[in-house]
């Protein structure tokens, strides 16, 4: 039994730097940009009760499946997925689900890095615009209007942001990532709390409390689960391999489930902050909180900016470091298929970061001319950027995370994830592998069939 007890790509320096680089992936555009939106867009406190409910009863478990699969298998996805199918004697036809994760990864990087691209572009308008008095900005609607809807400045953004990503990934994660981590999440943190701050000045932080938490259970059916627990899985990373792959490179002696609970803590934390600081700027500028879409938090804040003091310094921080926390995912959405393609082909790592970069690229492209030239072009009543959005994180992350449960649950020898979460009491043990046996697959199945119209919530 060829058992590989180090992974071929380098390993974390310790369990802290593994916690930091998981939580680099999971913190992004996904807690920042995309929670907002998704709570606007499907009615506030239902949607968020929801996910919060996907985080505790999906997300947590399969986070620990995607962690101990992937430092028991050492590899990338997909080849962890084929090594462990075999020693369990299982089919070799599980590496599908390291497929599908690289099917999905690709799809979603190539939006990322064009929405990632607007950060960076709003970074630097907001510098220009502390360093020339004269300078104006314009109405925030119209802002944003004149960034995507000029297809050459998206494509510049997301040419920028992917050269970003692929260059990191040649050299090798371990390296530049788990510093960027240490010290930029935090500073994210602390203008997220600032923004929250500015939130309660304006008098409508309770009405965003209760838009937030209070849930109207009447607002929740089918499209809001899908899109909760979509969240979810989009939020945490999971489903498509990105943990797995940094479980690899995880050290022997750290616990499965006290590093899931952090991350999916710490993650889960930083969007209800970003909600609390987004949510009362809308209140307070009558702006309307539902049907935000992609651009909510685009043309939302920049209402805070402006009346802040010092506020484009704010705007600056804020959009350079949620450029960082985008950089930290979208490596990790890179990274499961360059090692996959270091493995298995002759492809350099840098070769292969070069060529995926390449493929996410075109396909992000897409995305950029759904704003402007394609914006008329829809699939099932979704532009192109939003099929895509739908297709992968809503569709092909909990699929993914429903065969990685199946599979952590009933194909792997019980001795095995024994073995792998030996920090579990055997109570902890027993209720984690009920959840990855029989809740996880059963909700997430009948979320998504439910999505298919074939069975009505
Ligand atoms: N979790 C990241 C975010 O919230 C996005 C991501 C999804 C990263 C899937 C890796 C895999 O922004």
């Amino acid at each position: 039994m060829a058992q590989v007890r180090e992974s071929l790509h380098g390993m974390w320096s310790s369990r802290l730097a593994f916690v930091l680089a998981a939580t680099g992936s999971a913190v992004g555009l996904g807690n920042i940009w995309r929670f907002p939106y998704m709570a606007s867009d499907n009615g506030g406190g239902a949607f968020v009760l929801v996910y919060l409910l996907c985080i505790a009863a999906l997300g947590l478990p399969v986070m620990m499946c995607e962690i101990l699969l992937g430092r028991r298998g050492r590899r990338s996805p997909i080849n962890t997925m084929r090594e462990l199918a075999r020693e369990s004697g299982a089919t070799r036809a599980w590496q599908i689900v390291g497929w599908s994760g690289l099917f999905a990864g690709l799809l979603i990087l190539s939006f990322y890095s064009v929405i990632a691209g607007w950060t960076l572009s709003y970074a630097l308008t907001y510098l220009e615009a502390a360093m020339t008095p004269s300078f104006n900005l314009g109405e925030p609607g119209q802002m944003f209007q004149e960034l995507v809807g000029s297809f050459p400045a998206l494509t510049f953004w997301h040419t920028i942001f992917m050269l970003m990503t692929l260059l990191v990934v040649a050299l090798g994660v371990e390296k530049g990532l788990e510093r960027a981590v240490r010290f930029l999440m935090p500073a994210l943190f602390v203008i997220l709390l600032l923004l929250v701050g500015y939130g309660m000045s304006t008098g409508y932080f309770s009405k965003a409390v209760s838009f937030l938490f209070a849930a109207d259970f009447s607002r929740i059916d089918a499209s809001v689960v899908i899109a909760a627990m979509g969240q979810a899985f989009f939020s945490l990373s999971l489903g498509m391999g990105s943990i797995m792959a940094y479980g690899a490179y995880l050290p022997e002696d750290a616990s499965v489930g006290g590093t899931g609970l952090m991350v999916a803590f710490a993650d889960t934390f930083v969007a209800v902050v970003a909600g609390l600081a987004v949510f009362p700027i809308v209140f307070a500028n009558g702006l309307n909180p539902e049907g935000g879409g992609p651009g909510f938090i685009f043309t939302i804040l920049p209402h805070a900016f402006a009346a802040m003091d010092f506020g484009y310094i704010y705007a600056v921080a804020f959009f350079t470091l949620l450029a960082v926390a985008a950089w930290t995912s979208s490596i990790s959405l890179m990274e499961p298929t360059v090692a996959y393609l270091v493995e298995s082909t002759p492809l350099t790592r840098r070769g292969a970061a070069w060529l995926i970069g390449g493929v996410a690229w075109l396909l992000g492209l897409g995305t950029a001319l759904s704003f402007n030239h394609w914006s008329g072009f829809t699939i099932a009543g979704l532009n192109f950027q939003a099929a895509v959005e739908y297709l992968s994180s809503n569709i092909l992350l909990p699929a993914g995370g429903m065969f990685i449960a199946i599979f952590a649950g009933w194909i792997l020898p019980k001795v095995v994830s024994r073995e792998e979460t030996s920090a579990l009491t055997d109570g902890q043990y027993r209720i984690w592998l009920t959840l990855v046996r029989y809740v996880a697959p059963v909700l997430i199945f009948v979320v998504l069939l439910s999505s298919t119209g074939l069975l009505s919530m």
